[in-house]
Parts: structure tokens; C-alpha cells; sequence
């Protein structure tokens, strides 16, 4: 089989370049082992394009994204742009193309890899594959969007305001993607609020319940302080979580660090049409930037997630995610995860990654 398609690259900022680049190792080594054609269109953004264009999210790379089949995207942000006013910061990059391209529904897949045992918070606990659940993130709504303000008070002083707003719309149709998610796993769908306290919260479990109606999924429903707790003390409990957009982001950081390391997450951003964004967990790291410390396997899994989702490659995607398994095994790894033993740079875990590739490709064929 053989295909041509068009994937757009906005590196960013920090580590973002240096792992976008192992990534795309990967996706050539794919690609001349698969005999498919992709065409890397790059893109400045964030404080990269801050730089160049004076502003985070220049409309011609917003324009180029709608032109690709795939989006890869780095990281944003960083030291020098932090006093920035809020429109002006490098954030509003991702924030921008999320809005922009429908991105509403982002999926961040939480797995322990056999291959490391013994590193992370759960090594003394778990010593196999156990943990396995995916956080589905709403990403277009919520108190990320919703009106925000500060007024200066008559007597001094300031008071600042951020809104959370959803819709039932909004609600349903994430709601409907992880229950479909659910049913095509282990049927266990958690939803996330703070239905005690917030109204949009209250909004979030009627309709998410509605949606559930006689699915054959097993829906729970937790507020967020206690699903913080519980992705602590027994992770391997949960399948599906769905939560809104402020949550998720908090609870998937708490997810990566389960998982060993910030460094190992992809994720992936859809809507209902038009291109994909996909995106390691991680942020820009400025602290390690041009160092070669970053760890380049959330970047790498993310072009994973981009053959699975947005080309159709799933046997091409499973490939990458076995050449990560096998690197990460063979003891190829970034300082973050070699447990205080010898470490690797994040270029020569890319390269070990694409060298692996090929290697259970080849593997593959004298299979067949
Ligand atoms: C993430 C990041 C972003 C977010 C930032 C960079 C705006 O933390 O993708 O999790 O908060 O969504
Ligand atoms: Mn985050």
C-alpha cells in the first residue's frame, strides 16, 4: 500500500523543535519502509513566530494547517516572552489553531511500559503493563474561552475575571466520542467534574448521562479532587476519563508523571473535519532546551497517534510504538528516565527509534 499526504510542521519553541525533529525521523524511516510519501510543510509559531512575524499565530500558518492532511505540532513558550500581554504570549498559538481548527477533543492515551519497570512513582507497585486508560480532554471550551477581564477597583487594587461556559452541544458531542472510545476498550467510562460546587459542572453530568443512556458502556461519574487522588492510589482502574478543559489539562500532567516521565505523552487533537494536531504532553522546557536532554518519545508517539487517526496507518502506527518499546527496553533513554543510570541524547533516541523501525518492519515482511 502506498499513499502521498501532506503533514504540517510548527516546531515552536524550547525542546519543541528538537523533538518535532525525532518525530519526523520516525515518520521518514515509515515512510521508506512503507514506500509512502509525506511532505513536511513547515510553519513558524508561537514565540518562534513572535519573533519573525510579531505575532504567536501568523494567519499563513494557520492557513497552511488547512491545507494539510496532519498537523505536527511542538511546543510554545518560554522565559523571554512571559511579561508579554496575554494575546501577545506564545500560548495563543495552541490556544489559536485549537479554536480554529474545531480541534474540541483532545486524547491523551496513559500507559505503563513494561520496558519501564522501575522507573517513575509506581515502581515499587507495579511491575507490568497494568495501567492503561486514556484522558479524553475537552479543548475548545470551558474557562480557556470563555470572557475574561480585569478592571482596576475605585479604592486600588485589581479584579480579574475568567468565565467557564459550556454548552450542552459542547458536552454531548465529547461525551459521544468517549463513550465510542469506551465501547471500543474496556467499556469503562469515568466522567470528571465538580458537580458540587460548579453549575457547568452540574450541565456537564446531566448531559453526559443523557448521552450514556442504554449504552452497554459502564458510566461513573467523579469530581475532580477525588479522581485526582484515586489516579494516584489505583490507576489501573480506569479506561476512559472525560473531563472538561481546565481539568484535563491538570489531571494528564498527573497521568504522564504515572506513566514515568512528562517527556513520554502524545496526544492527539481532532474535530469533526479538517486536519489533526498532534502533540507531545510536555511543554517547551526551556531550562533543557538545545541540549539534546529532551525526551523525544511523546513526540515520537504523537506521530504514532497521526498515522492511526489521521492516515489510516494503523499497522504502520503500531510499528513506531514497538520501535519505542524496544528502544526504551534495549536501555536507549533521556536522562528523565534512565533512573540515574547511563542516559542517552534525544538525538540518538530518535535515531535508535527509526534504526528499530526499519528492523521490525523487515521483521514483519519475513512474516508474512
Ligand atoms: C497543554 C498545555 C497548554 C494547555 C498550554 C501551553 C496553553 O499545558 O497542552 O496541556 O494548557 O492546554
Ligand atoms: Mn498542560
Amino acid at each position: 500500500m502506498s499513499g502521498s499526504w501532506r503533514i504540517g510542521v510548527l516546531p515552536g519553541d524550547g525542546i519543541g523543535p528538537e523533538v518535532t525533529a525525532e518525530a519526523i525521523k520516525a515518520l521518514h524511516a515509515v515512510a521508506a519502509c512503507g514506500g509512502y510519501d509525506f511532505a513536511f510543510i513547515h510553519a513558524p509559531c508561537g514565540g518562534a513566530a513572535l519573533e519573525l512575524a510579531g505575532e504567536p499565530l501568523p494567519d499563513v500558518t494557520v492557513e497552511l494547517c488547512l491545507k494539510c492532511d496532519a498537523v505536527l505540532f511542538g511546543a510554545v513558550g518560554g522565559p523571554s516572552w512571559d511579561g508579554l500581554p496575554r494575546e501577545l504570549r506564545p500560548e495563543q498559538a495552541i490556544l489559536g489553531l485549537r479554536q480554529r481548527l474545531g480541534l474540541y477533543a483532545n486524547l491523551r492515551p496513559v500507559r505503563t511500559r513494561p520496558s519501564l519497570a522501575g522507573v517513575g512513582p509506581l515502581k515499587e507497585r507495579h511491575a507490568g503493563p497494568d495501567v492503561d486508560f486514556i484522558i479524553v480532554r475537552e479543548l475548545t471550551g470551558g474557562l480557556y474561552y470563555g470572557p475574561k477581564r480585569r478592571e482596576a477597583l475605585p479604592g486600588g487594587g485589581w479584579r480579574s475575571t475568567d468565565t467557564m461556559v459550556y454548552s450542552s452541544e459542547e458536552v454531548a458531542r465529547i461525551a459521544r466520542l468517549a463513550l465510542r472510545l469506551a465501547s471500543s476498550r474496556r467499556g469503562r467510562l469515568t466522567s470528571v467534574d465538580k458537580a458540587n460546587v460548579l453549575e457547568c459542572s452540574r450541565l456537564w453530568r446531566e448531559v453526559v448521562s443523557a448521552e450514556a443512556g442504554h449504552n452497554c458502556v459502564a458510566l461513573e461519574h467523579l469530581y475532580v479532587d477525588d479522581c485526582a487522588a484515586r489516579l494516584v492510589l489505583d490507576p489501573a482502574r480506569f479506561d476512559v476519563i472525560v473531563t472538561e478543559n481546565t481539568f484535563g489539562d491538570i489531571l494528564s500532567d498527573l497521568g504522564a508523571v504515572l506513566a514515568g516521565s512528562l517527556g513520554l505523552l502524545p496526544s492527539a487533537s481532532l474535530g469533526d473535519e479538517g486536519p489533526a494536531l498532534y502533540e507531545p504532553v510536555h511543554g517547551s522546557a526551556p531550562d533543557i532546551a538545545g541540549r539534546g536532554l529532551a525526551n523525544p518519545v511523546g513526540a515520537i508517539l504523537s506521530a504514532a497517534m497521526l498515522l492511526r487517526h489521521s492516515l489510516g496507518l494503523e499497522a504502520a502506527a503500531s510499528v513506531v510504538e514497538s520501535a519505542v518499546d524496544r528502544v526504551l527496553a534495549a536501555g536507549h533513554r533521556t536522562a528523565d528516565i534512565s533512573g540515574g543510570g547511563p542516559s542517552r541524547s534525544t538525538q540518538a533516541v530518535g535515531d535508535a527509534v527509526a534504526a528499530a523501525i526499519a528492523d521490525i518492519w523487515a521483521e514483519g515482511r519475513q512474516l508474512r
